[in-house]
């Protein structure tokens, strides 16, 4: 028996699989997904008993570690990423060369590719103690860069972090506090964002993962791979389907046309318009995510005492979309970007900051999936094969 890289060889035959629909890339033993039961497991775990349970960090340990962590593995990690919020003063001021009305993944994206700028002591990749510190920073800095795109495009001061408060508060501290007034903690927000954070981790191969990945396997360090993988999430297909979604959700309202009037757009392809928040590569089935958001987005909705005529209307759509018979036969089901928009704006976040809001949750995801593969003696560099059809050789015209 022979690999099948050889076997290729050996035969001369090539595989076109665009948009790598069944071409698996690499091993790996982070998250395992049933698109057709709708399952989805983190290192084994069922996703619906990490959202309950679990804590967006111990949930990021568990990622990148493999195992839940001890009491004691958990408070360190806790600890040494709160010692890391601190972005650097120049780092700070890069925010002042962008325009304000630059998209907040694009200040995202730019900004972590920035932080290479300043650990330049991290370009080994093999080095364990620089992979830690690089994992620590990322986790405790991403929020602070987040937020303070945010800020930039309210044009607010900038907080310095609050590190007597936990991941969650801290971070909508940074965002919703001001230096005018103390900052008050809500725990509905707190516990509604923590769960969507997890609900966000991870992935496996999705084209940010993917493309943290391909970068990665250059060696190339792990803030630029990360920046590449903010910049693949940014796109409507992947993670900026949750600002699409609002957009979507509000254009309905605003046009009086009504639900089935935008569903046969949809379904006649008029404009390419497609249902934003539905549809999966992998799922054929209900998003178990879905379901999790879909019932955070009720429970939300009724604490904060916020009454959202997008909710009304994405369940309509939701209701109308799955007893049609286009969306059955496609097996189109919402995906785990359909509700969450609705939380975020009730939560005060702009649309603009929605996809922001993925990249925090997606990063242990990044991380995990960065550390797996360079552990992995076997890893090569992402290279993938194309079938030529261009122009056969032609000599370079002699009457130019
Ligand atoms: N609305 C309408 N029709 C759709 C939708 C949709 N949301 N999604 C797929 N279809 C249709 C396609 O037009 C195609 O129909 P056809 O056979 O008549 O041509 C069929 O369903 C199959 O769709 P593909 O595009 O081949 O499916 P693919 O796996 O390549 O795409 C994707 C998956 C990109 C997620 C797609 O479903 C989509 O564009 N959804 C809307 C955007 C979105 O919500 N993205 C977030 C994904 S989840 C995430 O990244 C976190």
């Amino acid at each position: 028996s022979v690999d099948i890289s050889t076997f290729m060889k050996q035969t001369g035959y090539s595989t076109l699989d665009s948009g790598f629909v069944n071409t698996a890339a690499t091993k790996s033993a982070i998250t395992y997904i049933d698109g057709d039961q709708g399952i989805l497991r983190y290192r084994g775990y069922p996703i619906e008993q990490v959202a309950e349970n679990s804590t967006f960090l111990e949930t990021a340990w568990l990622l990148i570690y493999g195992e839940l962590p001890t009491a004691d593995e958990l408070k360190s990690f806790d600890e040494r990423i709160r010692r890391h919020t601190l972005l650097h003063e120049d780092l700070r001021r890069f925010f002042d060369a962008l325009p304000a009305n630059a998209h907040p993944m694009s200040v995202l994206s730019s900004a972590v590719g920035a932080l290479s700028t300043f650990y330049e002591d991290t370009m080994d990749v093999h080095d364990a103690a620089q992979v830690e510190l690089q994992t620590i920073r990322l986790l405790a800095k991403l929020p602070v860069i987040a937020a303070y795109a945010h800020k930039k495009s309210l044009g607010q001061a900038f907080l310095y972090p609050d590190n007597s408060l936990s991941f969650v508060d801290n971070f909508l501290k940074l965002n919703f506090g001001t230096m005018a007034e103390p900052y008050v903690i809500n725990p509905v927000l707190s516990k509604a964002l923590e769960r969507l954070l997890i609900l966000h981790e991870d992935h496996e191969q999705n084209a940010s993962t993917s493309t943290v990945r391909l970068v990665g396997s250059t060696e190339a360090n792990m803030y630029s791979s990360i920046s590449a993988g903010i910049s693949a999430l940014y796109g409507p297909l992947h993670g900026g389907a949750n600002e699409a979604v609002l957009k979507m959700l509000a254009d309905i309202r605003d046009s009086g046309q009504g639900v089935a009037r935008f569903v046969e757009r949809v379904k006649n392809k008029e404009d390419g318009v497609k249902l934003m928040g539905f549809g999966h590569r992998v799922y054929k089935n209900y998003d178990p995510r879905a379901k999790l958001v879909k019932e955070s987005a009720d429970e939300v909705l009724a604490a904060l005492g916020v009454k959202d005529e997008l909710l009304d209307i994405a369940l309509e759509l939701e209701q109308v979309a799955l007893s049609d018979e286009y969306f059955i036969s496609r097996r189109l089901y919402p995906n785990v970007d359909f509700y969450t928009g609705i939380i975020y704006k009730a939560m005060g976040f702009p649309p603009r900051m929605f996809t922001v809001l993925f990249a925090i949750g997606r990063l242990p995801g990044w991380i995990a999936h960065w550390r797996e593969m360079n552990l992995d003696k076997a890893t090569k560099i992402g290279r993938p094969q194309q079938l030529y059809i261009g122009s056969p050789a032609r000599d370079w015209p002699t009457d130019r």
